[in-house]
């Protein structure tokens, strides 16, 4: 999605400044041309000439650097940009755009753009909760500016604090989103569920499964991308929050149920990634269970299936995890829980489901299509499926 898409990217005179080489170099490796405009202080931090490797573009430094070839119509970047991404963004600079002063080329741009431009600041955390910098920044969000809160650690002085520069994957996903804005599930609302939920034994055991979620979160971040609105109900994972989409925690079925009966009144789709337990203990024990017994028997009961349950005007969208028949079985699946899609793949394939970065899978709708895919990457899966989607979506009353 970020081919043949143009990336302003602002570096501002920050210790921060040397994550812009990462932000640069991973948009331009996904395709992106990635134009940078150095202020005079980011060019005390890190080296001009390093940007300009990673981009393969030049840097532009100085608004009247005669050899710069932008720097000739000093708004040719303005109109040339998909998306203006300061990052990162000190104090002054947060101030100067707020003011409205174009007194060197990233202001100009700025100030001439009708991209989105998005601000990631990162400085001392005096600065940053000064009432100026909060003014400013107040200012800046109410003019459709994006803001990308900095995160909580060390700074540069030493000191814990807010103030630290966003993650890069958040700045990256953020850049996604907002060129997302656009795509063909702009406008749409999808509840998104992923990982394994963890049914309570007592208060440190549960029973579990094997799923990463890596298959739930590349569904909702794909649909970001596209455009959608997006709240991932998740179970624990090791993975990070994706930027750009509302992420519910929960451990239990009982709680996923919960939290999509909340979420999908509002939703114009409903995709069931998660891999929900089929069964729970009857009862938690309130203290941990000793092990004094030769042997133990837990009594397990039925979890309530999502799926079925969840009543609504919204598209349904569930995966099918299956080692034999898969094909007929998740027919059947489709048709027992009254869905508009299904995805099923073979756990028995090494390369396909749980936990790998990999899917082999078949889409099944119920108009009767069948589409067996290729192994692909779970993104790749996960942009696939939306295809049937939007296609779905389109045809619904
Ligand atoms: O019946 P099975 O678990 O194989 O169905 C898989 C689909 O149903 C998945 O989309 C899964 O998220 C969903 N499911 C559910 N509630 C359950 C079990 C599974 O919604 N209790």
């Amino acid at each position: 999605m970020l081919a043949n898409k143009t990336i302003v990217l602002g570096i501002t005179g920050s210790i921060a400044a040397y994550k812009a080489a990462d932000i640069a170099s991973k948009l331009t490796q996904a395709g992106a041309r990635v134009e940078v405009i150095m202020t005079e202080a980011a060019t005390k931090f890190i080296a001009p000439l390093t940007l300009r490797s990673l981009t393969g573009q030049p840097v532009v430094t100085d608004m009247f650097e005669p050899a710069a070839e932008w720097s000739i119509e000093h708004i040719a970047l303005a109109e040339a940009a998909n998306v203006v991404v300061i990052a990162p963004a000190t104090a002054n600079v947060i101030a100067k755009l707020a003011a409205g002063i174009s007194d060197d080329m990233l202001c100009c741009t700025v100030l001439a753009t009708k991209a989105p431009v998005i601000v990631a600041p990162a400085m001392n955390v005096n600065m940053f909760e000064n009432t100026i910098t909060q003014e400013n920044l107040a200012k800046l969000k109410a003019r459709g500016f994006i803001i990308i809160d900095p995160a909580y650690g060390r700074l540069a002085s030493g000191k814990m604090g807010l103030g630290r520069l966003a993650e890069v994957e958040e700045i990256i996903g953020t850049i996604k989103q907002v060129l997302g804005r656009s795509g063909d599930l702009a406008g749409k609302r999808i509840v998104v569920t992923a990982g394994g939920t963890q049914e309570r034994i007592d208060p440190v055991r549960h029973i579990g499964n094997r799923s990463s979620g890596k298959m739930g979160y590349a569904v909702a971040e794909a649909a970001r991308d596209r455009g959608a609105e997006v709240k991932l109900i998740t179970a624990p994972t090791s993975l990070p929050e994706p930027a750009g989409i509302e992420v519910i925690h929960i451990e239990t079925a009982v709680q996923m149920k919960e939290a999509v009966a909340k979420a999908t009144p509002q939703a114009d789709a409903l995709i069931m990634a998660a891999a929900v337990a089929d069964y729970q203990p009857k009862s938690v024990a309130k203290a941990k269970i000793k092990k004094e017994t030769p042997s133990l028997t837990l009594e397990l009961v039925r979890t309530p299936d999502i799926l079925t349950e969840v009543k609504g005007n919204f598209l349904k969208v569930g995966f099918a995890a299956e080692s034999e028949d898969v094909v007929a079985n998740a027919r059947q699946k489709l048709e027992k829980k009254q869905l508009d899609l299904i995805v099923a793949n073979d756990i028995t394939d090494s390369s396909s489901g749980f936990g790998t970065d990999t899917n082999k899978v078949t889409l099944i709708s119920q108009d009767g299509n069948v589409e067996s895919l290729p192994l692909l990457t779970k993104r790749e899966v996960a942009d696939r499926m939306l295809d049937k989607v939007v296609e779905l979506l389109g045809k619904k009353p």
